[in-house]
C-alpha cells in the first residue's frame, strides 16, 4: 500500500527566512500580493518588516483569533475587488488559517460551512505565502484551516489541498519576543500534532519520521522557550519542530484531543493550545491502553524514557510528564480559565457530537463513543 504526502511547495528555514519573501514571491511568478494579517502584527512592526521586501502591498489587517466566518467577510470583499495573485500571511495560526479560507471564498464564494469535512476541497484557490509568527499550528506547512460558524459556534474542520500553502517562510527570529501565555499554548499544541500524528490510525513512515524528529525537537525545548524567550537555540528548534509536526499531522492527521478540543473553543473561546492542553494528559491515559507501544516511543523521542525502559514505564513517564508540563507552563484547569460549569456540562452532548463529526477521534488508536467523550470532558473537572 502506498501513501500520499503533500507539502508546500517551497520551505525556507532559519534566521532570516522571511526576508526572503521577495525572491519567493518572484520565483513562484506572482507579483500582486494581499498581506493578511491582524492589528497586532501591523503595531508591533512584522508587516512593516515583510513590507520592507516587497513592491509596495496592500493590507488586509482585519484577521481576528480562532477566527469565525464573519470576520473573513472583509477579506474577502478585499480579494474579490483586488485582483490579487497571491496571499501572504503574517502571524500566528489565526491570520494563516484566515488567509487560507479568505483564497478559496474568494475564488470560489459561497459559505465556509460548504467546505468543512466531510467534503475535500483540492481545488486551488489564490495561493497563500505563509509567514508563521508561532511556533505552533504548524498551518504553513498544512492543508487544514479551522474556522468557527457563527450561527451555531461549531469550530468546522476544513481540509484539502485547496488549503495548503504554496510557500512556507519559517523564520524563528519572529517568535523571540513572543509572550510566554503564546510561547506555551502554541508550544503545546505542537507537541500535541507531533504525539497525536504518531499515534494516529492514519500515521506511515514518513509522518512517523516528521513528528518523532519534532517530538525530540519540542519537549526539551518548550519550558526553555517559555521561562527564557530570548534563547535562540530553543527558539529555533521550537520553530522547526512545530513545522515538522505540521507536516506530520497534515498527512497523518490528528486525533481525540483536537476532537474535543475544537467544541471547548468554540463554545468557551478558550484558545486552541490551551484546549487541547487541558485534554492531552486525560486523552492520552484513556488512549494508551491501544497503542502502549506507541506511546512508548513517543516518550523516547521526547527524551523522558530511556531505551532501556519497558514500554509500561515509558508510559507512565509521558503521562508524568504531560501533567507536570502543564503545572510548569501555567495551563489552567477549565475551571481556574473561568468556564461556567453548569454551561459546560449541559453543553457535553453537543460538544461530543461535533467532537465525532469532525473526523478526528475515529483517528485515535482508542476510538471512543460519545459516552467514552463525555466522560473525558467531565474528567477534566474531577
Ligand atoms: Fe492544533
Amino acid at each position: 500500500m502506498s501513501q500520499q504526502i503533500v507539502l508546500p511547495r517551497l520551505l525556507q528555514i532559519g534566521a532570516g527566512a522571511s526576508t526572503q519573501v521577495g525572491q519567493i514571491l518572484q520565483s513562484l511568478g506572482c507579483s500582486r500580493p494581499l498581506i493578511i494579517t491582524d492589528p497586532m502584527m501591523v503595531k508591533l512592526g512584522y508587516v512593516e518588516r515583510i513590507q520592507a521586501h516587497l513592491p509596495p502591498s496592500d493590507v488586509y489587517a482585519d484577521t481576528v483569533p480562532e477566527p469565525t466566518e464573519s470576520s473573513l467577510r472583509g477579506g474577502v470583499a478585499r480579494v474579490r475587488q483586488g485582483h490579487y495573485d497571491c496571499l501572504i500571511a503574517v502571524g500566528g495560526g489565526s491570520p494563516i488559517d484566515s488567509a487560507k479560507a479568505i483564497s478559496i471564498l474568494g475564488k470560489y464564494g459561497g459559505r465556509m460551512r460548504d467546505y468543512k469535512v466531510p467534503r475535500i476541497v483540492n481545488e486551488p484557490g489564490i495561493p497563500v505565502i505563509a509567514i508563521p509568527t508561532t511556533a505552533g499550528t504548524g498551518s504553513e506547512a498544512t492543508r487544514v484551516t479551522v474556522i468557527t460558524d457563527d450561527e451555531c459556534d461549531e469550530k468546522m474542520l476544513c481540509l484539502g489541498l485547496g488549503f495548503l500553502p504554496v510557500a512556507a517562510l519559517v523564520d524563528y527570529e519572529l517568535t523571540l519576543s513572543l509572550p510566554p501565555r503564546t510561547t506555551a499554548d502554541t508550544g503545546i499544541d505542537a507537541l500535541t500534532h507531533a504525539i497525536e500524528a504518531y499515534v494516529s490510525r492514519k500515521a506511515n513512515p514518513y509522518t512517523d519520521a516528521q513528528a518523532l524528529q519534532a517530538m525530540g525537537l519540542l519537549a526539551p525545548n518548550l519550558r526553555k522557550a517559555f521561562h527564557h524567550g530570548e534563547d535562540r537555540a530553543a527558539r529555533e528548534a521550537m520553530m522547526l519542530g512545530a513545522t515538522l509536526a505540521g507536516i506530520a499531522f497534515s498527512n497523518a492527521s490528528v486525533a481525540l484531543v483536537h476532537g474535543m478540543s475544537r467544541p471547548i473553543g468554540a463554545f468557551f473561546h478558550v484558545p486552541h493550545g490551551l484546549s487541547n492542553a487541558m485534554l492531552l494528559p486525560a486523552v492520552t491515559a484513556y488512549s494508551i491502553p491501544a497503542a502502549t507501544a506507541r506511546y512508548a516511543d513517543c516518550a523516547r523521542a521526547m527524551g523522558i524514557a530511556g531505551a532501556s525502559d519497558a514500554d509500561a514505564t515509558a508510559n507512565q513517564k509521558l503521562l508524568a510528564e504531560l501533567i507536570a508540563l502543564n503545572t510548569e507552563l501555567q495551563v489552567p484547569t477549565p475551571a481556574a480559565f473561568g468556564i461556567d460549569r453548569a454551561r459546560f456540562f449541559s453543553l457535553l452532548p453537543v460538544m461530543a457530537e461535533q467532537a465525532l463529526a469532525s473526523g478526528s477521534p475515529a483517528n485515535n488508536p482508542r476510538i471512543p463513543s460519545a459516552e467514552d467523550i463525555v466522560q473525558l470532558y467531565q474528567s477534566l473537572w474531577d
